[in-house]
């Protein structure tokens, strides 16, 4: 079944405990934690003391994507915190096996993620030793973006290879587009708008994991 993960880049930032809750109670498997540092993106979300608070009041694992163009700097503060999965960019010049290795070292889920533009082949040295491929299905900095439904293929490539890790997709998902992302390949979604905007996240949330058994069996052949 796929993971949904909402991501709180679009929570109610006045009320980001109430909203956290919220997504757990309604069945939510991941939190998504998007960071941004101003530089690799233009915008900035986030903090390792952000973690810390959420990891007090959720059970859930928090899911943190480092949208920064030098994780090293903040990553021992991020993985203290509580941080359950870590997700570096591939595009970044830090030595990326290195932050992997410290990742999984700290007992934390090591990700690796792909802007749109960016070929699978920026990932493929990391394959074997990464938990997670996270395939940016908008271009990464800000939340209520259209999904870029080139990147579909790219799913589809990732699973085809044989990787048998997580693949993720995070941006403009939706409950219209999510069963051709699981189609393909996808094990978790990210999703902030269509969350956190909806009044009956419960029941969303439900008919989003049936969605996907149905998607899954299909893929599966099932
Ligand atoms: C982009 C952000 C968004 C956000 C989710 O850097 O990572 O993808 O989390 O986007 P929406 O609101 O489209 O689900
Ligand atoms: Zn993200």
């Amino acid at each position: 079944m796929i993971k949904i993960a909402p991501s709180i880049l679009a929570a109610d930032l006045l009320n980001l405990g109430r909203d956290v809750l919220r997504a757990e109670a309604a069945g939510c498997d991941w939190i998504h934690v998007d960071v941004m540092d101003a530089h690799f993106v233009p915008n900035l979300a986030y903090t390792p003391e952000t973690v810390r608070s959420l990891k007090k009041a959720v059970s859930v694992p928090l899911d943190v994507h480092l949208m920064m163009d030098r994780p090293e700097t903040l990553l021992d503060a991020f993985l203290e915190a509580g941080a359950d999965i870590v997700t570096i960019h591939a595009e970044i010049d830090s030595d990326i096996a290195q932050l992997v290795k410290r990742i999984r070292g700290a007992g934390a889920l090591a990700g690796i993620a792909l802007r749109p533009g960016t070929p699978l082949g920026a990932v493929r040295p990391y394959m074997d030793s990464v938990d997670l491929i996270l395939a940016m299905t908008v271009e990464p900095g800000f939340g209520g973006q259209k999904l870029d439904e080139r990147v579909i293929a790219k799913i589809r490539a990732i699973r085809d290879t044989g990787y048998q890790g997580e693949i993720e997709a995070d941006g403009g998902i939706r409950e219209d587009n999510l069963g051709m992302l699981a189609e393909n390949g996808l094990t978790v979604a990210v999703m902030g708008t269509a969350l956190f905007r909806c009044t009956d996240m419960p029941e969303t949330v439900a008919r989003l994991h049936r969605l996907q058994a149905g998607s899954s069996r299909k893929r599966d052949g099932v």
